[in-house]
């Protein structure tokens, strides 16, 4: 039973026990239920409290049992909280540390609530597109009034219980605690002990001066700041309904959305990304008591884009970063652009002055390698060149000490090779930031054929330290990412060929959801990185087929803003993508050469084919073992390439149309001459998961 019940004088505890943070799964309710029953079996007892053991009061709903029979198993929430309503003992709640959606809900069904301060409370199942569904939406708006409980709803965001305890006329908590807080609990146990009628949250009266004009006013807030998720205007409903309802009649309605909810494809996106991110933390034969090596200092070779980007992330969680350059005015630059990031913070009010101070104090330069020898790891951010690889390698092999991590931010080159270039190759890993690297939440972590486990646990655990999405990839060309993305840029530019503009390929996937679309991300990015990758690409695969539209604008130096012309024009110091005559005309006269005659492209055939094309590379990278699983793929798109995130990610999309569906499309797309034939046969794992009636997840 994950709770157990003891008797502490005329007190019955029940301390809910189901770590790490109590979720509230089937024993644990059956625990309280049963708890509740017993306490009110012996005479001897005249109160119950109710905690939670170790880190929490509880986190909620147990996501362990998500999908599962478990969940909806009797006693639910619902029945758990009637039956404490029920008691005819008073029951109070002894909260601490995490109190949050269901466990919020249950102690809401309590008679009494006394907290520690410094307790995180929150109703977060607006994250995971829900609302409340156990009475938060009824109950919280009765203890706080409308607004507080709204906003809190709304935004699932923790406020702590000190904060709420001091809202004037707030009835969430009777007590807060400072001190042993089962001391306080039992003594104020005692004090209601003989009080009757026991107090219900459900019967306190609930309203708002000008309620219609209120929940108006947060509809069109709301509304306009949640486009693409229905949940949070579904808690506006909610809690409105509060307001306008009888108890009873309320909970029907909350049930009634909250029910619906979970079956929105958005909804599903949510808890899918949710888990999608715990599950990049397991690696299967890299259990989780790994042992780590400690990283206390940090090196960084190349002080460019990358380089300065990466020292930042490590300067910000307090690790000593030394960066080391060929020359002394790289390093300079290279100072003077982190200096500039920080300051550009500091001005916008983001961080403090003594902070800035602190960071850059934990910043040094060197042009020696000797001075790397107390490095616990070096990060490597010098040209994409396996040549000058295989030198950085060889001196940091010379002077770092044994059992150092050699890590390298390369994004195409082979690890496996890189690690040759060093007598311990056991110890080198890849670690593939985005840019701007100090931004940007993913990490792919390369695993090479020899890196150790305790390596690849280090970096795991490192990653989640400076905050970052960590994802494992094997090696291969572009890791999981920009392998992907190779065959959406090429989908792109067949899509120029047969008769789409770049403006119109860009607003059907920004529709869709895309942060931006494929040409305008060019732009961004360079032209010229695709540019150099394909002259090497199409030297190995001469067969291949692709759309040379994008080397012809390489070819009129249109690198994208930094050059001030890409696939849109740019005013000078803009970045509005303006449509170009230049490059319609380029793309025009590329068509009359290849002799085809444009046709009309729909939205739909635009989003599919270049969506599926990332569907099926990262069918074939799981396949392959570069990835452990399809939800990674997923957490590398949502978090590394503005995928959005009510779709959940290109697999969970791809789920979501149904497999079946998705290569019933692909054999289509595989018909068009224009096409490439080869690349739309279905993948294995994809052809056999939609004949089974399977889904990636
Ligand atoms: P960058 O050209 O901005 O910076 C490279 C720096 O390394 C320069 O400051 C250069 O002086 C220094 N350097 C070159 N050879 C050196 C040597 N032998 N010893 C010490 N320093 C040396 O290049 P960027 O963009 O920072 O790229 C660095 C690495 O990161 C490359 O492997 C690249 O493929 C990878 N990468 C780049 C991304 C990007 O968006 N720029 C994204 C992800 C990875």
């Amino acid at each position: 039973m994950s709770a157990t019940y003891e008797l502490r004088g005329n007190v019955a505890v029940i301390t809910m026990n189901n770590p790490p943070v109590n979720g509230l799964g089937h024993e644990t309710r059956l625990g309280l239920t049963n708890g509740v029953e017993r306490a009110q079996a012996d005479a001897a007892v005249k109160a119950i409290v109710i905690t939670g053991a170790g880190k929490a009061f509880s986190g909620g709903a147990d996501i362990r049992e998500f999908g599962t029979p478990k969940a909806l198993a009797e006693p639910n929430l619902l029945s758990v909280i009637l039956a404490l309503e029920a008691s005819s003992k008073p029951v109070v709640a002894a909260i601490h540390s995490v109190c949050m959606g269901g466990g919020l809900e249950l102690a809401l069904g309590c008679h009494y609530r006394v907290a520690s301060p410094g307790t995180q409370v929150a109703l977060p199942e607006v994250k995971i597109g829900l609302i409340p569904g156990a009475g938060g939406t009824q109950r919280l708006p009765r203890v706080l009034g409308v607004e507080t409980a709204l906003n809190m709803i709304v935004s699932g965001e923790a406020v702590k219980s000190e904060v709420l305890a001091q809202l004037p006329g707030q009835r969430l908590f009777h007590k807060i605690i400072e001190g042993d807080l089962m001391v306080g609990a039992l003594a104020y146990a005692a004090e209601v002990a003989d009080v009757r009628p026991l107090p219900l949250v459900r019967d306190l009266k609930v309203s708002h001066p000008s309620a219609d004009a209120y929940f108006q006013f947060a509809r069109n807030m709301v509304g306009g700041m949640s486009k693409n998720f229905p949940a949070p205007l579904k808690c506006v409903d909610a809690v409105a309904a509060s307001t306008r309802l009888k108890f009873d009649d309320g909970m029907k309605l909350e049930r009634e959305l909250f029910t619906a909810l979970m079956f929105t494809p958005e909804s599903r996106a949510l808890r899918h990304a949710f888990m999608a991110e715990r599950a990049t933390t397991k690696i299967p034969d890299v259990p989780a008591d790994t042992p780590v090596r400690a990283v206390n200092k940090l090196a960084v070779i190349g002080a460019g884009t990358m380089g300065g980007g990466i020292a930042m992330n490590f300067l910000n969680a307090g690790v000593p970063v030394v960066i080391l350059e060929m020359k002394q005015e790289a390093l300079d630059k290279g100072l003077a652009i982190i200096r500039k990031n920080y300051e550009a913070q500091v001005k916008k009010g983001k961080l403090k002055q003594d902070k800035l101070d602190a960071r850059m104090a934990l910043l040094s330069t060197t042009l020696d390698y000797a001075d790397l020898k107390d490095a616990d790891m070096v990060i490597e951010a010098v040209f994409e060149d396996m040549a000058v690889k295989e030198k950085v390698f060889q001196a940091l092999d010379a002077v770092m000490k044994p059992g150092a991590i050699l890590a390298s931010n390369t994004s195409t080159l082979d690890v496996n090779k890189i690690a040759a270039f060093t007598k311990r190759p056991q110890d080198v890993i890849g670690t593939h930031f985005f840019s701007p690297a100090n931004v940007m939440k993913l990490l792919e972590v390369v695993r090479g054929e020899k890196t150790a486990k305790d390596v690849l646990a280090t970096v795991m655990q490192l990653g989640k330290k400076i905050k970052k999405t960590c994802v494992v990839s094997g090696v291969c060309d572009g890791f999981i990412g920009n392998r992907m993305i190779e065959q959406y840029s090429r989908q792109a530019g067949f899509l120029l060929e047969e008769g789409c503009t770049p403006a119109q390929v860009d607003k059907a996937m920004e529709k869709f959801g895309m942060a931006m679309g494929p040409f305008r991300m060019g732009d961004l990015a360079g032209n010229d990185v695709g540019w150099y990758i394909r002259k090497r690409r199409y030297l190995e695969k001469p067969n291949l087929r692709y759309s040379k539209t994008a080397d012809l604008l390489c070819e009129l130096g249109r690198f994208g803003q930094k050059t001030g012309a890409g696939w849109y024009d740019y005013a000078p110091g803009k970045r509005d993508a303006i449509p170009s005559k230049v490059v319609t005309d380029m793309i025009e006269a590329h068509r009359k050469t290849l002799g085809i005659t444009p046709r009309k492209i729909s939205d739909d055939e635009i989003v599919h084919r270049l969506v599926y094309a990332l569907v099926n590379e990262g069918a074939k990278i799981v396949d392959e073992g570069i990835a452990l699983r399809a939800s990674d793929i997923d957490m590398v798109y949502l978090t590394g390439y503005g995928f959005p995130l009510h779709r959940g990610g290109p697999m969970c999309y791809a789920d979501t149309v149904g497999l079946f569906n998705v290569v019933a499309t692909m054999k289509r797309f595989a018909a068009n001459p224009l096409d490439d034939r080869e690349f739309w046969q279905p993948a294995p794992l994809l052809a056999r998961l939609a004949a089974e009636g399977r889904t990636f997840s």
